[in-house]
């Protein structure tokens, strides 16, 4: 029988350590061995936000338990491994830079193939792990510290149609929920106390929504918020009706964006018939979105592909997985690479952040 390509994939980019160890099955989704991800929300949550060294620290603390951990759940060893693969970027250079060194020094040590990740392609490759997709496809990337929607043409191919000029979607939501004192982390809380407040009290903008094409903007819209939650004075339902009202103006922002992507997506490729959306990354995870979003599916007639909630936050399957795909394309990398803190997935990409800027 032929050997599966088996994996150990390491991430600590920003504050979740996390280690898993990944098969390829042979109708070319993924077997998951082990998935072991220690999150440190506890601990960053009395400062309301990741603070670098902390997470750096912890991250040292934690690692060598967290991989472990994902050996002894695979019931495999590393010299059953056909390589490690660990993120490099972009992320907060301090935690990377643990999460890179480990894997690198297993890879020395156990002679084996080694594969620096970019973050962003382990998302972008994500729903992969369960579903068996054709490329191109269509994805919109949104974490904590990204918002694009990209052209996935292949592995290591990809075509930016557009991205935030400001604020990436997590951040707003994690600003948000830091203003209307809804806690850390802000997504998911925003995500639950909308359930209890009326998504059309308040009438916020949405940022350039008529032109810059998929380019997207929401430091007017968190603005916006700031400025209607300093008339709230403690009033819970004012809090929980601003919640809602932001989140159905994000959701209103994405769906006019994504169809205009999609229809970028579709003169670009020339694609006719079903074509493939996939979202990705933290903001994923959020049940408004997807929910809107596939409803855009269906009237501009693509397939959504939304990864299980367990692989929308940062996680070490999605590196690995990443890992085996580019190991199948020979795409090793040296022992000497380095951490980057930038790294977008489209070099050729405009960098539209910064004042001065024209749409
Ligand atoms: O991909 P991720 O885990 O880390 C980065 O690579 O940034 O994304 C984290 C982001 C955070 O901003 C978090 O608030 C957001 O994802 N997030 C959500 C939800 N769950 C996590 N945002 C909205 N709704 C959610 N349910
Ligand atoms: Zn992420």
């Amino acid at each position: 029988m032929k050997k599966k390509i088996t994996f150990l994939g390491i991430e600590t980019s920003c504050d979740e350590t996390a280690a898993a160890v990944i098969q390829e099955n042979d109708d070319g989704t993924a077997k998951i061995l082990s998935n072991i991800v220690s999150s440190q929300i506890k601990e960053h949550e009395k400062f309301g936000g990741v603070v670098p060294e902390l997470a750096a620290r912890s991250h040292v603390e934690n690692i060598d338990f967290i991989i472990n951990r994902a050996l002894i759940e695979s019931k495999l060893e590393i010299d059953d491994m056909d390589g490690l693969a660990a993120t490099a970027g972009p992320g907060l250079i301090v935690c990377l830079t643990v999460g890179l060194n480990i894997g690198k020094s297993i890879a020395a040590f156990a002679s084996k193939p080694f594969i620096a990740v970019n973050h962003l392609e382990g998302h972008a490759l994500s729903p992969g792990l369960e579903n068996k997709i054709e490329f191109p496809y269509l994805l919109l990337l949104i974490s904590g510290g990204h918002t694009q929607y990209l052209i996935v043409k292949d592995i290591g191919e990809y075509e930016q149609l557009g991205t935030t000029i400001d604020d990436a979607l997590g951040e707003a939501f994690d600003k948000t929920a830091k203003m209307l004192d809804l806690g850390y982390p802000g997504g998911p809380n925003i995500e639950k106390f909308s359930k209890l407040g009326d998504k059309t009290f308040y009438k916020l903008p949405e940022p350039i929504i008529n032109r810059a094409g998929c380019n997207l903007s929401f430091a007017g819209l968190k603005t916006a918020v700031l400025r209607e939650s300093k008339n709230i004075n403690g009033d819970q339902q004012l809090k929980y009706n601003l919640a809602a009202s932001f989140q159905h103006t994000v959701n209103n922002i994405l769906v006019k964006k994504t169809k205009v992507a999609m229809k970028q997506f579709e003169v670009k490729t020339s694609l006719i018939g079903k074509k493939s959306f996939i979202i990705a990354g933290g903001v994923a995870a959020n049940q408004s979105i997807r929910e809107n979003l596939t409803k855009v599916c269906t009237e501009m007639n693509f397939v959504p592909f939304f990864p299980n909630l367990k692989f929308c936050g940062d996680n070490a399957a999605m590196i690995a997985w990443a890992g085996i795909k580019r190991y199948k394309k020979k795409l090793f990398n040296n022992l000497d690479f380095i951490a980057k803190s930038r790294w977008p997935l489209d070099p050729d990409a405009k960098y539209l952040k910064g004042p001065g800027l024209k749409l």
